[in-house]
């Protein structure tokens, strides 16, 4: 079995907030993540028919709210009268926020933001200017890292020079993926859990590359991407996530 990297100090970043105790990509979810310790904070983002961008997980509006359809086929009025509790006691009436409304909340918070395109399903036009004429408006350059499942979408942000670090998401085991990213213009491999090997890391490393690991719900599995050396582990229990890697 190949060693693991030494001395990299794994982060933990809040998968949809924190998403295991209050309801996904919601601001008592991303509220709750940075009072549990969480150094950035993953989120998902789309948007709206009047092209708000807003901070929702699904296409479509069933499973997160009391709304029904495409997120696509709304406007910001029409989504903001949802419940997006999903269920969750005690957080009835909450609403899906806008990526303004987020950017506000974590605007003085030391917090790392992965904001995760969705564009991979449904091709937002004009989604990635919006998002980037947000983060220039709080000022949030160097704190954002942005992902995509759509690698046309972080090809064409490579090739503008946006300027801010760019993440190529995947959930299968890929053939030389260092490669690929560097090739892309990219700075940090997404991987599943699934898909994240030891050698991946290594060869990550000494091309330049973050590898950031999603999702890593349970304790065994923390430890073990932390003693692989990834860079953040990305989870819907940020307290877990804290209290494990703080014992190592
Ligand atoms: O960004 C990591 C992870 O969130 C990607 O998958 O479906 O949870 O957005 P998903
Ligand atoms: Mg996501």
């Amino acid at each position: 079995r190949r060693a693991c990297h030494d001395g990299v100090v794994t982060k933990v970043w809040a998968h949809r907030g924190a998403s295991g105790s209050a309801p996904e990509n919601t601001l008592p979810a991303f509220e709750l993540a940075i009072e549990q310790g969480a150094d950035g904070l993953e989120f998902d983002v789309q948007l709206t028919r009047d092209d708000f961008v807003v901070v929702i997980h699904d296409e479509t509006l069933e499973r997160t709210t009391n709304g029904n359809g495409w997120v696509a086929d709304h406007s910001l009025d029409d989504l903001k009268r949802l419940d997006a509790s999903a269920g969750h006691d005690g957080f009835a009436g909450v609403t899906i926020p806008t990526l303004e409304e987020l950017f506000t909340l974590v605007a003085s918070a030391d917090v790392r933001l992965n904001v995760e395109l969705k564009n991979s399903r449904i091709p937002y036009q004009g989604m990635e200017e919006r998002v980037i004429a947000l983060i220039d408006q709080f000022g949030l350059r160097e704190r954002v890292i942005l992902s995509s499942f759509d690698h046309n979408s972080l090809r064409g942000l490579a090739e503008a020079g946006v300027g801010m670090p760019l993440g190529v998401l995947y959930s299968e085991p890929l053939w030389r993926p260092w490669n690929y990213a560097v090739k892309l213009g990219a700075s940090a491999l997404h991987p599943s859990l699934a898909a994240t090997r030891h050698k991946t890391v290594e060869r990550s490393h000494e091309n330049g590359l973050e590898v950031n690991v999603w999702t890593v719900n349970e304790a065994e599995d923390m430890e073990r991407v932390a003693e692989c050396g990834v860079d953040a582990l990305i989870t819907n229990h940020p307290e877990l996530a804290r209290s494990v890697l703080d014992a190592r």
